[in-house]
């Protein structure tokens, strides 16, 4: 059976990706036409060497690289060096899981990427989408987006969204964790789909 590998891009807390490897790890995925396919994580790679994602990392046994932006002087540089290290990985997917980088043409274009982002694309695009979306009076939603990495920022090709009213949170921690819980629902659904629709 043919496996699926997915290598996985973070910054910080891994939350998402602790989600993703422990939903879909080793789980059977069928294409349209029928193919059978095994969904196999391969590695993560994380820009900074504080993040806590690099525990969740070893406690599951997934391969982890730490390659700090600091040390290439442009985007352009440490790209290549991403990809370098990349290479022999040989991913069919990059799953970006909160990282806080953004990527050149060379990589995307090298890469079918995702990207996960907290809220309702086209709104609320960048690096507050929680509480950007809390605190907009003209929308009574966030959300959560699923989407293809493109040049421009939170702009991909949407694969999956889902809005959440902010009626019932009171505050901004609540409709936070409830954005996160739908954060983990929605991302592995998206990557499945992805997979199963390119299989
Ligand atoms: C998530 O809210 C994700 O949508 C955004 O960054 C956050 C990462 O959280 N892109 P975690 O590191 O997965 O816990």
């Amino acid at each position: 059976m043919r496996t699926i590998r997915i290598f996985i891009l973070f910054s910080g807390n891994g939350s998402n990706l602790e989600n993703l490897y422990t939903t879909l790890e080793g789980k059977e995925v069928v294409g349209k036409s029928g193919e059978r396919a095994k969904i196999e994580f391969v590695g993560a790679l994380c820009n900074n060497p504080e993040a806590y994602g690099i525990n969740r990392c070893h406690e599951l046994g997934l391969p982890c690289i730490t390659l700090p932006h600091q040390e290439y002087p442009t985007r352009e540089e440490y790209d290549i060096a991403l990809l370098k290290a990349l290479f022999l990985y040989e991913p069919d997917y990059i799953a970006l899981c909160g990282f806080m980088r953004i990527l050149t043409p060379r990589f995307i274009n090298a890469y079918k990427c995702i990207n996960i982002h907290p809220s309702f694309l086209p709104y609320h695009k960048g690096t507050n989408g929680i509480k950007d979306s809390f605190e907009d009076k003209e929308a009574n939603f966030g959300g959560v987006s699923v989407h293809y990495v493109s040049e421009e920022l939170d702009g991909g090709e949407i694969i999956l969204q889902e809005k959440l009213s902010k009626a019932p949170f009171r505050d901004l921690q609540a409709f936070e964790n409830a954005i996160h819980q739908l954060e983990y629902k929605l991302y592995p659904q998206a990557l499945q789909k992805v997979i199963e629709e390119n299989l």
